[in-house]
């Protein structure tokens, strides 16, 4: 039985060694992901790169008890974090823990992770308060797409700058262990980490962060209706995914599939 990472394994990276997260939403693709990587997120992303969402927006509490179930299944040693999905936690600080209590109890996640910034502090001080641990999500918030028009970087203004910092500070003072960066340029990034005591984790936010986070269909080049400008493909699974369903396509049609070896009751010839 190997230890699973915990929060006081996670702090310890501040001003350390970068912290590794990937997200994984099946046991197949935890199992890979869970010998390499510090944390597993489950992110809300999976509306968009395995359902076809076009927002984040329509992902249900169930959806992400179900895949955090799997994670947590498929993994051993990271720690999994489940995202709270849009309308799941903003109304008041007692829907959260409600909905946060039965990600935990029914996922087996370590931690939740939720969207916002200084209007989401007082929720994030009950979770914590109350046994849940917190990763915060500032900068990019793909929930607030309709709020936003569209998903774009935040904080090249010096007035969303000064947000930004407002909105991690606020959600690092109420307790968050830890907190996604998204979509932000160096300098902001770097002010931020080094002002706040939660480990910071980048998504295009430079090198500056505490760690770094990416979408695992976006690394593996799965997911490939977009790329969003801070995606490192370091493979192309699109290809041979669609190479192994054409081969066997041409072999089905042409009966060389399948042949004697993968037949009961056939001698080889
Ligand atoms: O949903 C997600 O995958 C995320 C990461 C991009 C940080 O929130
Ligand atoms: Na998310």
């Amino acid at each position: 039985q190997i230890k699973r990472q915990t929060v006081v394994d996670i702090v310890a990276h501040k001003n350390g060694q970068p912290v590794v997260m990937l997200t994984a939403y099946t046991a197949p693709m935890a199992k890979l992901f869970d010998p390499h990587v510090d944390m597993l997120l489950v992110g809300d992303s999976l509306g968009m790169v395995l359902y076809g969402m076009d927002t984040t927006l329509p992902v249900t509490l169930e959806m992400m008890i179900a895949h955090g179930a799997a994670v947590v299944r498929g993994s051993q040693q990271a720690m999994v974090v489940v995202d709270m999905p849009f309308g799941s936690y903003q109304e008041s600080p007692a829907q959260a823990f409600r909905n946060a209590a039965r990600v935990l109890s029914e996922s087996g996640a370590a931690a939740v992770k939720l969207e916002g910034g200084e209007e989401m502090a007082e929720t994030v001080e009950f979770l914590v308060r109350r046994g849940v641990p917190v990763v915060g999500h500032v900068g990019l918030t793909p929930q607030h797409v309709n709020a936003f028009g569209g998903f774009r970087s935040r904080g090249r203004s010096e007035a969303e700058a000064d947000k930004i910092r407002r909105d991690a500070q606020a959600i690092s003072d109420a307790g968050a262990f830890a907190m996604v960066i998204e979509g932000t340029v160096e300098q902001l990034a770097r002010e931020i980490t080094a002002s706040v005591n939660a480990v910071t984790i980048g998504i295009g936010a430079s090198p500056a962060c505490d760690g770094q986070v990416l979408v695992s269909e976006d690394i593996l080049g799965l997911f490939t209706d977009f790329r969003p400008k801070f995606v490192k493909r370091y493979a192309d699974l699109a290809s041979t995914v669609s190479d192994a369903a054409a081969t066997y396509a041409d072999e089905v049609r042409s009966r060389a599939f399948p042949s004697a070896e993968y037949c009961f009751g056939v001698k080889k010839g």
